[in-house]
């Protein structure tokens, strides 16, 4: 079969990771998490005491961690300079701060890059998720997904990942992920957006099996 490319975007909670990983196995393709990517260099920014509420230092040492994405769907990884991040780049401390070191340019242009080189070299194709693939990174991708959800599904689904949380926090995790969506939506340098050529999924009361098969159909429709 052709190598396919899949664009995957929309805001957080909205199943992307999940949808993007299944589909990508079922299909046999690769898979990126964009997110994770950004998740990595602010991880090292804060490490490195980059201050990350100043966009010229964040500017400064956009290209200096070194970021490798393993695109196995059934195990992906993240590192960076050789250091497996995969569960620090998921810290409170790192979701708070990553909307402002994702908004700096050059942060994006290195990413993007990244992102360009990776799809390039997946012979089989690949499925990336994001938030501006369809729009920026891979304008030219066989098909272009933009999942949504209501704010209280995204919140429920995002608390049921933090493991441990009780039910009081899902009126904080709301709070949060609508501020994290608004700051990446209002950004200047290719915001959170639907590609006018995307094909919007609302899974609010789908089940992730009903979401992954939609997009498999679509996929296989395009093949
Ligand atoms: O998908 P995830 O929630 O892990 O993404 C973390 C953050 O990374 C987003 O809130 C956004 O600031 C940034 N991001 C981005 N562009 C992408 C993917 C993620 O700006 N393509």
């Amino acid at each position: 079969m052709e190598s396919v490319i899949v664009a995957i975007d929309g805001p957080s909670g909205t199943g992307k990771s999940s949808t993007s990983k299944a589909v990508a196995a079922k299909l046999g393709l690769s898979y990126l998490d964009t997110g994770a990517q950004y998740r990595a260099i602010t991880w090292w920014m804060l490490r490195n005491g980059v201050d990350v509420a100043d966009p010229a230092a964040i500017a400064a040492a956009a290209g200096k961690p070194g970021i490798v994405s393993g695109t196995d769907p059934a195990a992906p990884t993240i590192t960076v300079d050789g250091t497996d991040v995969a569960a620090p780049i998921r810290t409170q401390e790192v979701t708070s701060k990553v909307s402002a070191v994702s908004a700096v340019p050059e942060v994006r242009h290195v990413i993007t890059e990244l992102q360009r080189s990776i799809a390039r070299a997946a012979r089989e194709g690949i499925v990336v998720e994001g938030r501006d693939i369809g729009t920026t990174v891979l304008p030219d991708a066989d098909l272009k997904v933009f999942l949504t959800a209501s704010p209280e599904a995204r919140a429920a689904r995002r608390s049921g990942e933090l493991k441990g949380k009780e039910a009081s926090d899902l009126a904080a995790t709301r709070q949060a992920l609508v501020a994290r969506d608004a700051a990446d939506s209002g950004r200047k340098t290719s915001p959170l957006a639907k590609a006018g050529d995307a094909v919007e999924v609302d899974t609010t009361d789908l089940s992730l099996q009903q979401v992954v098969e939609c997009v498999v159909t679509l996929v296989e429709e395009k093949r």
